[in-house]
């Protein structure tokens, strides 16, 4: 599937990604700037925080309640469409807005 990361002055940079991998690992291992991912995927962190494109938020993993605690900890402004990229494993294409700030 295709990712799409969005930078926050509009640059994108899209990606062919494994079917399953996260979206934190796409970026991490492209070389992706602005996912932290201080806690490397155990949404402990909010680093990884992403603001997903309206187009792509119907059938995304439910926020689990683990996600939802560290959603309110991020350093840019929570929004009705954050989410945590080390928690979206990627089953079809998807294309992400990266916030400001992460840490
Ligand atoms: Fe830490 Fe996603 S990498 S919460």
């Amino acid at each position: 599937p295709k990712v799409t990361f969005i930078q926050p002055d509009g640059m994108q940079t899209v990606l062919e990604a494994d079917t399953g991998t996260s979206v934190m690992r796409t970026a991490a291992a492209n070389g992706v700037p602005g996912i932290v991912a201080e806690c490397g995927g155990s949404a402990m962190c909010a680093t990884c925080h992403v603001y997903v494109e309206d187009a792509y938020l119907d059938g995304l993993p439910e926020v689990s309640e683990v996600e939802d605690e560290m959603l309110d900890c991020t350093a840019s402004a929570r929004c009705a469409n954050s989410r945590l990229s080390c928690q979206l494993n990627i089953e079809s294409d998807i294309a992400v807005r990266i916030p400001e700030a992460q840490v």
